[in-house]
């Protein structure tokens, strides 16, 4: 039993997601296995915070939001809605999901990036870095791409080649293109900010094997066989994120203020509770865990420790990772229909089969874990129906139909199973402790067997007739062993839990509860707790998840368009081509191809055009430009307004649109022949 001091208070986080992308199976692996953890924590009556967050900062949300048209404000606060949405359907419990374009996060950016100036961990260096004119700004390494330098594999990004596994800079890809425009990019130099590691290396070292698991540490081993590099904090305007404090221009990059996103986010959660964030965050024995993919320990096992250790700042007590998700034993597929969303699987299956389906796969370790869909449905209907729900199924019903649903005392054996079955709440809880869900299941299914051993042997659908006592007994014995286990299996299905609640007419299960028998007491009806996966909803996931692959960057290009009949020298020259300077663009409201452009053309009044550019161009990059157009074009009434004109533009046969303009030196009203 718990006594009030073994209370333990710990803030858990689950990584926080792209604002940029939708929630999947894969990303729900982590966040249901938190859920898992955090529900165990708060039924054993330990107070536990669980906060997550958006990650809304960084160049694709702010190119996402262009191509939409949208300020970037306005997509991540769509992300925010529909993975709250999803998360709600998952089940899964945040105590606060924030956002990390929030101003605690900012002040806390700002304090830290302070401390860590005082502490002169930061230098500036002055640094080439590819650039491209036409969207003026710096990109990415995952905004260039060309042909590996290594094998000649097309269309790979700028940091890393998907096919022979090559690293490289992005100025080394062989004929580099913006991964936004597709031009060439040029380098240009900036100065950057670095948060320097090597003082830190000692500190790391310590660090690693006392805050991860002996994988991990081990693994990561090999990043001080060599000194360790700066980490470039700083990137260039324009940049969705927090401008970083006296460096007008330059922003914080987003992987600085994403984990300090965790702490933004519980003093969020403080403030909205009437916590003290300082009495949570540096609080004597509060612990604090990350649940975090492989894919970036580097990003909480190296730079945040060392961040935080250089700020003063305390850092987690544990980093637990975990492997990747894969379907039918491969990478998700959107071709194969695997990329599964979670929007998608809400839509057909209940949240339920996948929290009971993760919870037999996760071990706590790295290793990849694999959704294979026959596995699936076996699975769920042997296991969690045909073994554990039965008993609750067969035992209330007959006891209801037979016995006036009332539950008496257990018999002899009956009470030897439910012993056994309580008296394995601590090894349970040892495995809840260490994430090794799977030996939950395992126990949990061991359990269950031979409740349904003994139901069978006892036969009480029978026995009711000659002896209704004796049948009420096993019954009431059944029973009792199911609750035990829907006490374990809470954390893990929790709404599955609830209704176990009801049908016994009891508060919700805290760990303790394990251990009280429910005797002479009646039953409310039973109600369905859970049915049988149907294979054809499986089978609909797959055909629903199917996309096809767009046409690859570096295909080969489609051919042009035919050339037209020839025309005359005197029909052409009634055409009246001027250059033009937009003075003012914005996107309209209900056309989602349009933007409203203000042309100057030396008249008295610029001249308003409506141009189909919108998918190509953000409004804000084109003012001030000269382009070409058609002067003297009958006006045309659009229900937008009028069109007085054209622009002219370059359209590749693959759709994409190059706005025509003159060289430099051409004024407005100029005539072009
Ligand atoms: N925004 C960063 C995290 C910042 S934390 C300060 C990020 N976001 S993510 O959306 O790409 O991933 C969120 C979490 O989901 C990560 O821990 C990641 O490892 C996990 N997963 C994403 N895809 C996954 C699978 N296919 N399988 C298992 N986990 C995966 O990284
Ligand atoms: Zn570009």
């Amino acid at each position: 039993m718990q006594t009030p001091t073994d209370t333990r208070r710990l803030i858990v986080t689950s990584a926080l997601p792209y604002a940029n992308g939708d929630i999947h199976l894969g990303h729900l692996v982590e966040y249901i296995q938190t859920d898992f953890w955090v529900r165990f924590q708060k039924m054993r009556g330990h107070r536990c915070v669980y906060v997550c967050a958006d990650d809304t900062h960084g160049t694709p949300v702010m190119i996402r939001a262009r191509q939409e048209g949208i300020a970037p404000e306005e997509l991540v606060a769509r992300s925010h809605r529909e993975h709250q949405r999803d998360f709600d359907g998952f089940e899964i419990a945040f105590d606060n999901y924030y956002t990390t374009h929030s101003p605690e996060n900012r002040a806390l950016c700002e304090s830290i990036f302070a401390s860590l100036q005082t502490a002169g961990s930061i230098s500036s260096r002055r640094l080439p870095r590819l650039y491209c004119k036409h969207d003026a700004m710096f990109l990415p390494d995952r905004f260039v791409k060309g042909r590996c330098p290594k094998c000649q594999a097309e269309a790979q990004y700028g940091d890393a080649c998907d096919r022979c596994g090559a690293t490289y800079a992005a100025e080394d890809l062989v004929e580099a293109r913006c991964a936004v425009c597709g031009r060439p990019p040029v380098q240009r130099e900036s100065e950057h900010l670095f948060f320097e590691l090597e003082p830190s290396r000692d500190y790391l070292r310590a660090w690693l094997p006392a805050h991860t698991a002996r994988d991990v540490a081990n693994k990561l081993q090999e990043w001080f066989g060599e000194p360790l590099r700066g980490w470039d904090i700083s990137r260039d305007a324009p940049y969705f994120g927090f401008e970083i404090p006296g460096h007008p221009g330059k922003y914080f990059y987003v992987w600085v203020d994403a984990p300090i996103g965790y702490m933004a986010s519980l003093q969020n959660w403080c403030a909205r509770q009437g916590e003290d964030f300082d009495a949570w965050w540096n609080g004597q024995g509060v612990e604090l865990y990350h649940f975090i993919g492989k894919d970036i320990v580097r990003f909480h096992c190296l730079f945040w420790p060392a961040m935080l250790h250089s700020a003063g700042v305390r850092g987690p007590d544990q980093v637990f990772v975990h492997g990747f998700l894969t379907v039918n034993g491969e990478k998700m597929s959107k071709s194969k229909g695997t990329f599964i969303s979670a929007r998608t699987y809400l839509d057909l299956l209940p949240p339920l089969y996948l929290r009971f389906y993760y919870a037999c796969k996760l071990n706590g370790t790295t290793d990849d874990i694999d959704l294979n869909l026959d596995d699936f449905a076996g699975r769920v209907n042997s296991d969690l129906i045909g073994k554990i729900t039965n008993l609750a199924s067969r035992g209330a019903q007959m006891l209801h139909k037979n016995l006036g649903g009332r539950a008496g005392a257990m018999d002899a054996a009956g009470r030897q199973l439910f012993d056994a079955a309580r008296g394995r709440a601590e090894v349970i809880a040892e495995h809840f402790e260490r994430r090794d869900f799977c030996q939950v299941m395992v126990e949990v299914r061991e359990q269950a067997e031979a409740a349904n051993r003994y139901f069978d042997s006892q036969a009480p659908w029978a026995l009711v007739k000659s002896d209704p006592e004796a049948a009420r007994q096993v019954l009431t014995s059944i029973l009792n062993v199911f609750r035990v286990l829907a006490v374990y299996l809470k954390p893990i299905l929790p709404s599955y839990a609830a209704q176990v609640e009801k049908l016994f007419g009891e508060e919700p299960y805290q760990w303790s509860d394990a251990q009280r028998p429910f005797e002479n007491r009646p039953l409310a009806p039973y109600q369905y707790l859970a049915t049988r996966v149907d294979p054809k909803l499986v089978e609909e996931l797959v055909a629903r998840s199917v996309t096809r692959p767009a046409a690859p960057a570096a295909a080969a290009a489609p051919a042009p368009a035919a050339v037209k009949p020839q025309i005359t020298i005197e029909a052409f020259n009634q055409l009246d081509l001027r250059v033009a300077r937009i003075v003012a663009a914005e996107v309209v409201e209900g056309a989602d191809k349009l933007l409203k452009l203000q042309l100057d053309l030396g008249e008295a009044r610029p001249r308003q055009v409506f141009a189909g550019i919108r998918k190509s161009y953000a409004p804000e990059r084109l003012v001030g430009r000269t382009v070409v157009m058609v002067a003297n074009l009958a006006p045309r009434t659009m229900r937008f307004g009028i069109s007085e004109g054209m622009v002219l533009a370059a359209g590749n046969p693959d759709g994409g649109l190059f706005l025509v303009a003159p060289d430099d030196g051409a004024l407005p009203g100029a005539t072009v022949k």
